[in-house]
């Protein structure tokens, strides 16, 4: 066993792992483009860019430039009372990215907590409106927003955190209509789900604060893809119940699905959006809550008692704001979205193969992602038929991870026609090894 591996097995405490039984953690030292390498310098391709962050490729020079010059000039101050530039252009560029008047910046550290400040901001507009009654909230199933205790709640429909139930607030969850290559029903399953909804809204709707949606793509529960049509429905229909819209936009942000945010393709601006993952590009951990200009005013008066009493220590800190500001520099420079575009194309060549392969259940591609069931699999997060396949995938040098029976390629943008080729030709090699 390495030194390294050693003292991690003493002194580590690794996410989402059972230590009793997990196999040995893969050491990784150092990472170029698309590729890890390990400790035997072996490459791994990076086939879900590092749990999504790395969308430009990892140790991108232009970003590790930004990040050694703004080291050098400001690495963190305190960001009450105080501003900085990074953190001031970074919040114009979004803003200016971002549709409609999404213009208010709430900067914290990572996915959970974006969707933390979203429910407490969604919670504390309609009490600062006078409404003291919306204390509930709407979500998915299949939904999953981090697992902080609030976005816990708000992702009890994902069946990830049962255990916590007795801690959680409110959620009513309703039906999410998914629909994958060749799916002749979706207008039915839409329909219902659309039928369930008002229902729920009439019997709970005066009750809540806002309703929650991953749009278009649901991450963490298996890549689970739904219309542009429903999505806008849906949200239209809450914001009509006087429900504030939260996009969950932490996975699908920063042109995973096609375009810059998932919001564009629905065509619906989102009272609040949350933004983390390939915010700065895999660089540092960063997420930014933004609110539209009415709901930031609803936190304007002479007391402190309507501001949001929230805040954490590293705050915009500058190192990830400005390499955040550059990664979005990059989608115009290195043209990232023409990236995504050409991956998308590459993987609809794959469906067809995929959709006559017997161990391959409601495959799907959307944006650069691409994704299938196991079929005759089912189960949770960590399902036999997918843990054998990850094991078998790295050990032929590729970083996939099945999430339970689903199957899923999310490439960095800057991955290659060779390595895609690569990508390919182990995957369907590994469905064979099952
Ligand atoms: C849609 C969505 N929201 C929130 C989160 C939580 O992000 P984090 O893991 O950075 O807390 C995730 C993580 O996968 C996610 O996919």
């Amino acid at each position: 066993m390495s030194g390294i591996l050693d003292i991690d097995k003493r002194h580590i405490w690794h996410p989402f792992t059972q230590h009793a039984s997990e196999r040995d953690q893969v050491v990784v030292t150092r990472a170029k483009g698309a590729s890890l390498l390990d400790e035997q310098g072996n490459e791994i391709l990076d086939l879900i860019s590092s749990w999504w962050t790395c969308i430009h490729g990892h140790a991108h020079p232009a970003l590790v430039k930004t990040l050694s010059e703004q080291a050098a000039r400001l690495e963190h101050v305190m960001f009450a009372g105080f501003t900085h530039p990074p953190a001031a252009q970074l919040s114009q560029a979004l803003a200016a990215v971002l549709p409609g008047d999404l213009n208010r910046v709430f900067f914290s550290d990572n996915g959970s907590t974006a969707v933390e400040v979203a429910l407490k901001l969604a919670f504390q507009y309609h009490r600062n409106k006078g409404d003291a009654g919306r204390t509930e909230f709407f979500a998915f199933e299949g939904g999953y927003h981090g697992d902080t205790l609030g976005a816990m709640s708000l992702g009890r429909g994902s069946n990830f955190f049962t255990l916590f139930q007795e801690l959680m607030c409110t959620v009513h969850t309703v039906p999410y209509a998914e629909t994958w290559e060749g799916d002749n029903a979706i207008a039915a399953r839409e329909e219902d789900a659309l039928k369930t909804f008002a229902d729920a809204l009439d019997a709970h709707g005066g009750k809540a604060a806002a309703l929650i949606i991953e749009p278009l793509m649901q991450g963490a529960s298996g890549f689970r893809f739904s219309r542009p049509e429903f999505v806008r429905q849906i949200s239209q229909m809450a914001r009509d119940a006087g429900l504030l819209v939260i996009y969950d936009e932490v996975a699908t942000g920063f042109g995973r699905t096609g375009t810059l945010f998932a919001c564009e393709r629905v065509d619906f601006v989102p009272d609040i959006i949350c933004l983390s993952k390939a915010l700065t590009a895999g660089m540092l951990p960063m997420a930014v809550t933004v609110a539209r200009e009415d709901v930031y005013e609803a936190f304007l008066s002479d007391s402190f008692d309507t501001a949001l009493a929230h805040g954490h220590t590293f705050t915009a800190n500058p190192l990830a704001c400005a390499v955040a500001c550059k990664s979005l520099e990059l989608f115009e420079q290195d043209k990232a979205l023409e990236k995504v575009a050409h991956i998308g194309e590459r993987n609809a060549a794959q469906l067809a193969r995929l959709m006559a392969h017997d161990k391959v259940k409601h495959p799907r591609a959307m944006g650069c992602v691409l994704a299938f069931e196991l079929a005759g699999t089912q189960g949770s997060y960590k399902t036999g038929a997918g843990e054998l396949l990850r094991d078998w995938y790295l050990k032929n040098g590729l970083n996939i991870r099945p999430i339970g029976p689903t199957v899923y390629l999310l490439p960095p943008y800057c991955i290659t026609d060779a390595e895609l080729t690569r990508a390919y030709a182990g995957l369907f090699e590994g469905l064979e090894q099952i």
